[in-house]
C-alpha cells in the first residue's frame, strides 16, 4: 500500500518524502512543477537510494488524478500541493482560492471515489491570526487570517471538519506548521523561492551570498525582547519527521480528526535570527530597520505538547542547524 504525496517536489514535500522513504514507506508522488523542479525528485532518490513512481500532473486534473488511483494501491494521502506566496495571494486571490481549495476538493472527492480515507493536510500557524496569548495551543481561537493564502488554509481545515462530521470513518490529521526553515544536510534539496523572497530565512541567505544587498527588518517597535517580531522557526527535517509520525498515528487509529501544532515551542526575534545566522556561518548579514510590514504580528510560537504526547514527536534540531543547513544549500546551489 502506498502513500500519495501531492506537491512532493516542493520544499516540505521533498523533505517529507525523504523521511517517509527512510522509514520504509512506499510512495507515489505527483507534482506539476509550478513552483519546483524535476531535479528535486531525482535528488530525493539520490539521498535515499530508493525509487518511487512519479507523475507530472496538476491535482485539479481529475481524469489524470483518477488514473493515479487506478494504477496504484493508495492507502493514504499527504497534501502539499498548493500556492504559498502571501503577497501574490493578496494580488491574485482567485488564483489562490481556485488552486488551493478546488484542488483540495478534487483530491478529496477522488479519495472518496476510491475509498481512501486517510488524509494528512499541510496547514499553517497562520490560521490562528493574531493570537490572544502565546504559546499557542491547538484549542486557541482560529480565524482573522490577514491574506487569501492563510484563508485557504483556514477554509480547507473547515472542509475537513465537515467531511469528518458527515462521515466519521475518515481518518484525518491537520498539521499546523510554524516557520519552516533549513534544508537537508546533503544540500541536495532546500527552499527555492522564485523571485525576491518574502520569508525571513531565504532573504537572510541571499543577503549573505551577496545576491541581495540588505535585509529590511520590518519594525523594531514591537512588544518583544528587542522590538523585532518573534517566531517559532522549525527545521524542515524535524517537520518532515512530524508527517511520518502523523501517518503512523492514522495507521494505528481507524478513524478520527486530529490537529497538531508542529513547532519547537521557542520564539526567536528577527535580530536573534540574524545573529544566529552570522555565528553559525561566519557570514555577515547587512540589515537596516524598516517600517512594520502590513499584516505582521508581534509574537507567534507554538505549544507543541500535544504532538509530543500523542505523536511521540518533538523538534530536535537547533537554531544553529537551521542556519547552517539553509546556508549549505545555497552555497551548493552557487557552486
Ligand atoms: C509568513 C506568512 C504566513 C506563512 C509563513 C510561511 C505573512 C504575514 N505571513 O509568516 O502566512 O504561513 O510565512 O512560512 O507573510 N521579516 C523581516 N524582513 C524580511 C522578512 C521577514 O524583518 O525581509 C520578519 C517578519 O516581519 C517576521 C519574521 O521576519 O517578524 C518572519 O517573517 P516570515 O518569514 O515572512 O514569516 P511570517 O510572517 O511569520
Amino acid at each position: 500500500m502506498a502513500i500519495l504525496v501531492t506537491g512532493g517536489a516542493g520544499f516540505i514535500g521533498s523533505h517529507t518524502t525523504v523521511e517517509l522513504l527512510n522509514a520504509g514507506k512506499e510512495i507515489v508522488m505527483i507534482d506539476d512543477f509550478s513552483n519546483s523542479k524535476m531535479e528535486a525528485v531525482e535528488n530525493v532518490k539520490k539521498i535515499t537510494g530508493k525509487d518511487f513512481k512519479f507523475y507530472e500532473i496538476n491535482y485539479l486534473d481529475r481524469e489524470k488524478l483518477e488514473k493515479v488511483f487506478e494504477e496504484n494501491k493508495i492507502d493514504s494521502v499527504i497534501n502539499f500541493a498548493g500556492f504559498k506566496a502571501v503577497g501574490e495571494s493578496v494580488k491574485e486571490p482567485l488564483k489562490y482560492y481556485y488552486n488551493n481549495i478546488s484542488g483540495a476538493i478534487v483530491l478529496l472527492q477522488t479519495m472518496q471515489k476510491y475509498g481512501v480515507k486517510k488524509f494528512v493536510f499541510s496547514s499553517s500557524a497562520t490560521v490562528y491570526g493574531d493570537p490572544e496569548t502565546v504559546p499557542i495551543t491547538e484549542t486557541s481561537k482560529v480565524g482573522g487570517t490577514t491574506n487569501p493564502y492563510g484563508t485557504t488554509k483556514l477554509y480547507i481545515e473547515q472542509i475537513l471538519k465537515d467531511i469528518y462530521k458527515a462521515d466519521n470513518s475518515w481518518d484525518i490529521c491537520i498539521l499546523r506548521y510554524f516557520n519552516p526553515v533549513g534544508a537537508h544536510s546533503s544540500g541536495l534539496i532546500g527552499e527555492e523561492p522564485q523571485g525576491i523572497p518574502n520569508n525571513l530565512m531565504p532573504y537572510i541567505v541571499r543577503v549573505a551570498s551577496g545576491e541581495l544587498e540588505q535585509l529590511s527588518v520590518f519594525g523594531n517597535d514591537y512588544n518583544t525582547h528587542d522590538g523585532t517580531g518573534v517566531r517559532d522557526y522549525i527545521h524542515v527535517v524535524d517537520l518532515a519527521i512530524g508527517h511520518v509520525k502523523a501517518i503512523e498515528k492514522l495507521d494505528k487509529e481507524n478513524s478520527g480528526l486530529y490537529i497538531y501544532n508542529l513547532g519547537t515551542g521557542k520564539g526567536y526575534s528577527v535580530l536573534d535570527m540574524v545573529h544566529a545566522f552570522e555565528s553559525a556561518t561566519g557570514k555577515t548579514v547587512n540589515y537596516k530597520i524598516a517600517p512594520r510590514r502590513t499584516g505582521d504580528i508581534a509574537t507567534c510560537f507554538a505549544d507543541p505538547t500535544k504532538a509530543k504526547e500523542e505523536l511521540g514527536w518533538e523538534a530536535k534540531k537547533t537554531l544553529e542547524d537551521m542556519c547552517r543547513d539553509s546556508w549549505n544549500y545555497i552555497e551548493k546551489q552557487m557552486s
